[in-house]
């Protein structure tokens, strides 16, 4: 890799206004990087000296970033030939990630390439969150639901489509929006989506402005963050405490225009937003004439009590951009998601999308309509409720034997994956990358902050591997945590 594109990379993601010193910032990036396999193999990375000079930073500021990482052994130096990557920190294989940015891309094509992305060994395994029970799922009957629907299509099925996804299908889940989430809802307030991703995409188009600020909760879920960003939006982190979003904690003074939110189920913390603060959330954004996008992911997996009902059904106002999606409850590869929105924006909206995202695929809307029509649907998600709930249960005995004392778990009420945070000292990018040469995936909590990174942990998932995984992957944490 030239070591311009380190430059450049560099560059883009420093926040020179950020409450983090650029040293630390520096420090954590090059960190996050080494982890992630951006920095794959043993690359040269610039001269102290060149780095600061094209930076325009202080020497001592990068020398200091360099020392910490020798020191934690992520770089090593050869003398008279520079600092170098240490090749032991490259995650195990995968070409997922992104490199160096291609000539041409423009700077947000730039800023989207530089983001995080999965690499290959975190798409499954212990304990790569948000990824649901595969095997578990009912295939053979979903392929003759796919097979009878796709005999029996109507030729027009097959045309362009611009009516918001297959009527019969906005007809069961508005049902089931309405009776299980208490959101308000009829057949027409929805829009059939490929993904929660393009419903926030489209929300970020139709809704602000390049240049407008969006409140993204800190820490938060990556994909909305990207979403939001790519569409050219300012992000500002609002602070999650054990109530939820607090819009009190919000320092930068700039009115919001979108306020993204999971108040079911906060992703990461698993904080299950209290009425109290739910309320003065859309009495803020009611004042500052914001939109709320409710993110509702995984409020299906819920074990303690009944589902908490969506924001949206509480606002007096329709303030509330309500995004669901089939990626937990069914599977990620489906890519069928929806939103329900306000009655004065669904005719826009319908049109926008079948500008953007021509539709398609109404033959597996058709399946997937009569798949939650016949009670599979409800069937399911009562299984996989019962077998997440056990699965929790096994990775909190694991833990509690395994790690003792040291790990604090998140709630976990709800969901799909734990949160356990670290004493301070213990440094969870340096622990999950040993973790991650033994083919364990501990995505660091860190990742999820915007600003300076509040609590060291990691966010476990549990619900797609089995208990023996699990318990495999617990005696992975206690013997990197060992002293
Ligand atoms: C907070 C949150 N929202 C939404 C999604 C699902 O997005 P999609 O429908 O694009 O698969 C995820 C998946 O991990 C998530 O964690």
């Amino acid at each position: 890799m030239h070591e311009h594109w380190i430059i450049e990379a560099l560059a883009s993601e420093l926040d020179r206004h950020s409450k983090e010193g650029l040293s630390r910032q520096l420090t954590r990036l090059l960190r996050d990087w080494i982890v992630a396999g951006r920095l794959v193999g043993e690359v040269r990375l610039p001269a102290s000296r060149d780095l600061a000079q094209s930076m325009r930073l202080g020497r001592n500021t990068v020398l200091y970033a360099y020392e910490q990482l020798l020191a934690e052994g992520y770089l090593i130096a050869r003398q008279g030939a520079g600092t170098f990557v240490n090749r032991l920190f490259a995650p195990a294989a995968g070409p997922a990630c992104v490199r160096e940015p291609l000539l041409g891309l423009s700077m947000r094509g730039q800023r989207l390439c530089t983001g995080y992305l999965r690499p290959r060994e975190e798409l499954e395994g212990a304990f790569v969150p948000c990824v649901p029970e595969l095997s578990a799922f009912p295939h053979r009957i979903w392929q003759q639901l796919q097979a009878r629907h796709n005999r029996h299509a109507d030729s027009r099925d097959f045309n362009y489509q611009t009516g918001g996804g297959l009527r019969a299908l906005r007809e069961v889940l508005s049902d089931y929006l309405q009776l299980s989430r208490s959101v308000r809802c009829h057949p027409d307030r929805i829009l059939i989506t490929q993904g929660a991703q393009q419903s926030l995409a489209l929300v970020a188009h139709l809704l602000a402005d390049a240049g407008d600020v969006a409140w993204m909760e800190e820490p938060g879920y990556l994909g909305a963050k990207a979403a939001l960003a790519a569409a050219g939006l300012e992000l500002v982190p609002a602070p999650v405490d054990a109530d939820g979003l607090n819009p009190q904690g919000v320092t930068d003074p700039r009115v919001p225009r979108l306020i993204y939110t999971t108040p079911s189920h906060q992703f990461p913390s698993g904080v299950v937003m209290t009425l109290a603060r739910r309320l003065e959330l859309l009495e803020r954004a009611e004042r500052s004439n914001a939109w709320v996008i409710e993110d509702d992911y995984d409020s299906e997996f819920r074990y303690s009590s009944q589902p908490i009902p969506a924001l949206q059904g509480l606002a007096d106002s329709e303030r509330v951009i309500y995004v669901g999606t089939m990626s937990k409850v069914m599977y990620p590869g489906l890519r069928i998601a929806y939103l329900v929105l306000p009655d004065a924006l669904i005719d826009a909206f319908r049109r926008a999308n079948a500008r953007l995202y021509p539709e398609g695929h109404y033959r597996l809307q058709a399946a997937l309509a009569e798949f939650i029509e016949r009670g599979h649907f409800a069937r399911h998600v009562r299984r996989m409720r019962e077998l997440y709930r056990s699965r929790q249960a096994c990775l909190r005995l694991a833990l509690g034997r395994g790690a003792g004392e040291c790990l604090q778990l998140s709630p976990g009420e709800a969901g799909m994956h734990l949160v356990a945070t670290l004493p301070s000292g213990m440094d969870a990018v340096r622990l999950a990358a040993e973790a991650s040469q033994r083919g364990v995936c501990l995505r660091t909590l860190g990742r999820h902050y915007l600003g300076e990174v509040g609590e060291e942990g990691w966010v476990l998932g549990y619900a797609g591997i089995s208990e023996a995984e699990i318990r495999r992957g617990v005696e992975v944490i206690a013997a990197v945590m060992a002293p």
